[in-house]
């Protein structure tokens, strides 16, 4: 295609199973610490695959307070037409499971407002804050069965930074196990657009279990395309691949 100026080796990191969380939060963590911007601003994942890798920095919190206490952290996506204390919220997830147990006070958060009135205004908003912040210095993802990256699913634009999209109902049926069952899924999201993510300075993409190997060894190999959003992570050159062997089982053979 005719944006994609050069191709990049994406730099794989295997990993078995027990090791994942562990080589996750150690390469987040080596990241953090190379940063030389004095506030490092960080968007991350919600999902099952960075649980383990949360846990693990819960730990190191413990003992670290002061590396934290640099982080600004932005929203890498959120559902839409949520109330501000409902638990489904991705933002009141990673609350619980890791802003507040490592003191990333609201003042340090950044994030989409799931029931702005004028969604336009709210991702022109989130915009504004990029271009006056940006950018972000560690972007750590997960990876949709349908190779989304965000909420950035099959079709995404590249160059948008912003945006309130559809769910795709293969995006829905995976998120309905956070949520014991579909009717419980949003049909919109916010998401960052691939822009603000792929000029990230680092990026992680996290992929675990043996259900992503298709679709991770599409991203790896296959080719580059907005049918395959985290295809698009092979135009730049700053990004890890953190894989347990199941994830990698067709890759490799
Ligand atoms: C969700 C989220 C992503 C997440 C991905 C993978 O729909 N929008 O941010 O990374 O899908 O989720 P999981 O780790 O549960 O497979």
């Amino acid at each position: 295609m005719s944006y994609v100026k050069k191709i990049h080796d994406l730099h794989i990191v295997r990993t078995c199973s027990q090791d994942f969380a562990r080589v996750a939060a150690e390469s987040f963590l080596g990241a953090l610490k190379d940063c030389d911007t004095p506030s490092p601003l960080v968007t991350l994942p919600t999902g099952h695959t960075p649980l383990g890798m949360y846990e693990e920095l819960r730990t190191h919190h413990a003992n670290n307070k002061a590396l934290w206490n640099r982080i600004r952290y932005l929203a890498l996506d959120e559902y839409a037409d949520l109330k501000p204390d409902d638990p489904r919220l991705f933002q009141n997830w990673l609350d619980r499971e890791l802003l507040t147990p490592l003191s990333i006070n609201q003042d340090r958060r950044t994030g989409f407002r799931s029931d702005a009135a004028d969604p336009e205004a709210e991702t022109r908003r989130i915009e504004i804050w990029l271009d006056q912040n940006g950018p972000i210095d560690i972007a750590v993802l997960g990876l949709g069965t349908n190779g989304h990256i965000g909420f950035n699913e099959p079709g995404a634009v590249f160059n948008h930074v912003a945006n309130l999209i559809a769910l795709s109902s293969e995006t829905r049926q995976a998120n309905a196990a956070y949520w014991s069952g579909l009717d419980h899924v949003p049909e919109k999201a916010y998401t960052l657009g691939l822009k603000p993510i792929l000029d990230a300075r680092k990026i992680f993409l996290l992929v675990s279990g043996a259900h992503k190997s298709a679709i991770l060894d599409k991203v790896m190999n296959g080719p580059i395309t907005q049918d395959i959003p985290a295809s698009m992570l092979r135009t730049v050159p700053n990004v890890t691949v953190i894989a347990d062997k199941d994830a990698l089982e067709i890759t490799h053979g």
